[in-house]
């Protein structure tokens, strides 16, 4: 975070950062948002939390906090503040408000949504119960607020196997996110079934099941290829390729390493491999190239999530100024909500 109100030191700090990724017009413009926004921060008592999406501009000026979903909802959790502003997606300040019902929460764009969360609704939830009657259902936070009532437990990329081995059970339905899923069954062992993605066949056919998912994905770790991976490989036979547990089974297994987008951050920075590859989101990649100037980062990234894109800082200074866009989750729900975050949190 640079906590600077005036624009010219702000521009100066910014382009000690960023000179090798943003251009210096953006930084000049930017900065006078980020200086303008840290002084209205103060004056609201808020606190910000960025993303590791977000883009370069943001994510190294206004937030106090970044992080991936994992550690921004703990840090939701802590604050004292009166408004939390979320520089990330819909479901992520959803979170924010679960954890903190009496607080503001403002999310600066409408338009901020993700495609995990849009493939699932409350109803398949109860539908999926009715089916498998007894079956602890295990949500991807990547869902939104009626979805996480539905549920027991929720995880993130950072914790997801460690959560379906904290319920000791036979079987689990793990949803939205189809490659988690498969990635975590791998990890914890598990023989997974997929009964909603083709309804003709007879999951009876596969009776040692004990994952149970759901065909949802990120419409942007879905692009990432294994044939991607070897054309790298095959360019740069010493580069170290990290993937988000968002990619296919088949990508994880090609890649050299895979964990929530901090944990590829911490790999970046702790090892010192000649070069780096994250198949992920594009502005990540940017974030990390800016922090380690003396690591080589490669691109293979044409696209921005469209969702994480729409938070920019001249939408967060108007989401301060204008308190918009409030966070609002009926009572009902979000009770039943905040026992699956809740649950999740305590196991870490
Ligand atoms: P992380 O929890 O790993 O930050 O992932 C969030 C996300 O939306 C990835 O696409
Ligand atoms: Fe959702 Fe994928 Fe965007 Fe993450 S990157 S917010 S999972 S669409």
């Amino acid at each position: 975070m640079i906590a600077e109100t005036d624009p010219q030191k702000m521009y100066r700090a910014m382009q000690a950062k960023l000179a090798g990724v943003v251009p210096d017009f953006e930084l000049k413009i930017k900065s006078e948002f980020a200086a303008e926004i840290n002084r209205l921060k103060v004056e609201k008592n808020a606190v910000i939390l960025g993303h590791n999406y977000m883009e370069p501009a943001l994510f190294h000026s206004i937030p106090d906090f970044v992080g991936d979903s994992l550690e921004l909802a703990r840090r939701a959790a802590q604050t004292d503040k009166d408004v939390i502003v979320f520089c990330g997606v819909k479901f992520m300040a959803e979170t924010a408000k679960i954890l903190n019902p009496r607080k503001t929460v403002l999310l600066p764009s409408e338009k901020a949504g993700c495609s995990l969360a849009e493939s699932i609704t409350a109803e398949d939830v109860r539908e999926l119960r009715r089916r498998f009657p007894g079956v602890p259902v295990v949500t991807y936070v990547n869902t939104y607020a009626d979805v996480k009532a539905e549920s027991d437990i929720c995880c993130t990329s950072g914790n997801a196997a460690a959560v379906v081995e904290s319920l000791k059970t036979d079987t689990v339905i793990f949803i939205p996110d189809e490659y988690l899923a498969r990635n975590v069954a791998k990890a914890t062992g598990k023989h997974i079934i997929f009964p909603t993605a083709d309804p003709r066949k007879k999951f009876e056919d596969d009776l040692d099941y004990q994952m149970i998912g759901w065909p949802g994905r990120c419409e942007v770790h879905d692009k990432f290829t294994v044939e991607d991976i070897v054309a790298v490989r095959k360019q740069f036979p010493d580069v170290t390729i990290l993937a988000h547990p968002e990619c296919s089974p088949e990508v994880v297994a090609a890649s050299d390493f895979s964990g929530s987008t901090t944990a590829m951050i911490r790999h970046v920075e702790n090892t010192s491999a000649a070069r780096y590859l994250l198949l992920t989101e594009c502005a990540m990649g940017d974030n990390v190239a800016a922090a380690n100037p003396d690591k080589e980062m490669l691109r293979l990234c044409s696209v921005r999530c469209p969702h994480m894109n729409q938070i920019t800082l001249e939408d967060t200074l108007e989401s301060l100024r204008k308190n918009q866009y409030v966070i609002d989750i009926p009572e009902e729900i979000l009770k039943r909500a905040a026992r699956s975050v809740e649950r999740m949190i305590a196991i870490g």
